[in-house]
């Protein structure tokens, strides 16, 4: 397999084939879901649940970000790799110019931040200098202290508009992919057919480009959390972790995940 490109990631949406990601922190990992054939590996600031036991992403940093793109990049030979700007690394231009910049000597190929409104200068400030964003809506972790948890977004129907408005608006400012997090399916299919770039959806429902998950949740790992609606357990259908990553890939691609069970209304 050639080297998944950020082109070829608008093409796979233009040509409707659906769009597979996980997140991976270390290598080991990284080299399972490239064998396993996904798409693009996220090193999402979600490492501070998951790998750092913090009971948010606030507390992560520029360098454990980077420190985590450097570990998965080398496991990496055909998938994409996108790294998240963490809390407030994105708070102006500047400092998202140094920490993304960082993150693509690393070996990342994209950068991935949270929120429209004033990011939006942010997203237009780094896709004019080469570096390819992917912008992120919906629930955006980042925000659960205004938010006060993690809660479904755009259900009414102003905030509805709002999020597609903002989609439109990411889009427009250059971002190359956006992510949709817990947002009512229709309203993800909505935004999917209104812009150009792909969306990724994670408990977004079914009409999204593309899926992704976090990686211990896929496996079953996320003992201390009560399980989200959107996530499934691969491993016992998979049998193993490269098994279920395969499991995991295909139902996305002939269309079984995510499922009704899995979405919003
Ligand atoms: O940090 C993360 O893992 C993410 C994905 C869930 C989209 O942002
Ligand atoms: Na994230």
């Amino acid at each position: 397999r050639a080297r998944l490109t950020v082109p070829g990631l608008r093409k796979m949406k233009a040509e409707g084939r659906r769009i597979v990601s996980v997140t991976a922190y270390d290598a080991g990992f990284a080299r399972t879901v490239d064998a396993a054939g996904l798409d693009f590996v996220l090193v999402g600031d979600s490492l501070g649940m998951v790998c750092q036991g913090h009971d948010s992403t606030l507390p992560v940093t520029v360098a454990d970000i980077a420190y985590h793109v450097a570990c998965v990049a080398r496991g990496l030979s055909s998938a994409l790799l996108v790294a998240d700007l963490p809390f407030q690394a994105d708070a102006t231009p500047e400092r998202a110019l140094d920490a993304s910049t960082r993150f693509l000597q690393a070996g990342a190929a994209m950068v991935k931040l949270e929120g429209a409104g004033n990011k939006l200068d942010v997203i237009r400030f780094l896709s004019e200098r080469e570096i390819p964003v992917c912008a992120h809506l919906g629930l955006t972790p980042q925000s659960v202290l205004r938010l006060g948890g993690y809660k479904v977004q755009g259900r009414e129907q102003a905030a509805a508009e709002r999020l597609a408005a903002d989609a439109r608006a990411v889009a427009d400012a250059g971002a190359d992919m956006l992510v949709l997090e817990c947002v009512p399916s229709a309203l993800a299919k909505r935004i999917t057919d209104d812009i150009a770039i792909p969306t990724i959806g994670i408990g977004a429902g079914p009409a999204c480009d593309g899926q992704i998950l976090v990686l211990h949740d896929l496996l079953g790992l996320n003992s201390g959390h009560r399980r989200p609606r959107f996530v499934k357990d691969f491993l016992a259908e998979g049998g193993s972790i490269e098994g279920a990553l395969r499991a995991y890939a295909d139902a996305v691609r002939d269309g079984s995940f995510p499922g009704p069970e899995h979405g919003y209304q």
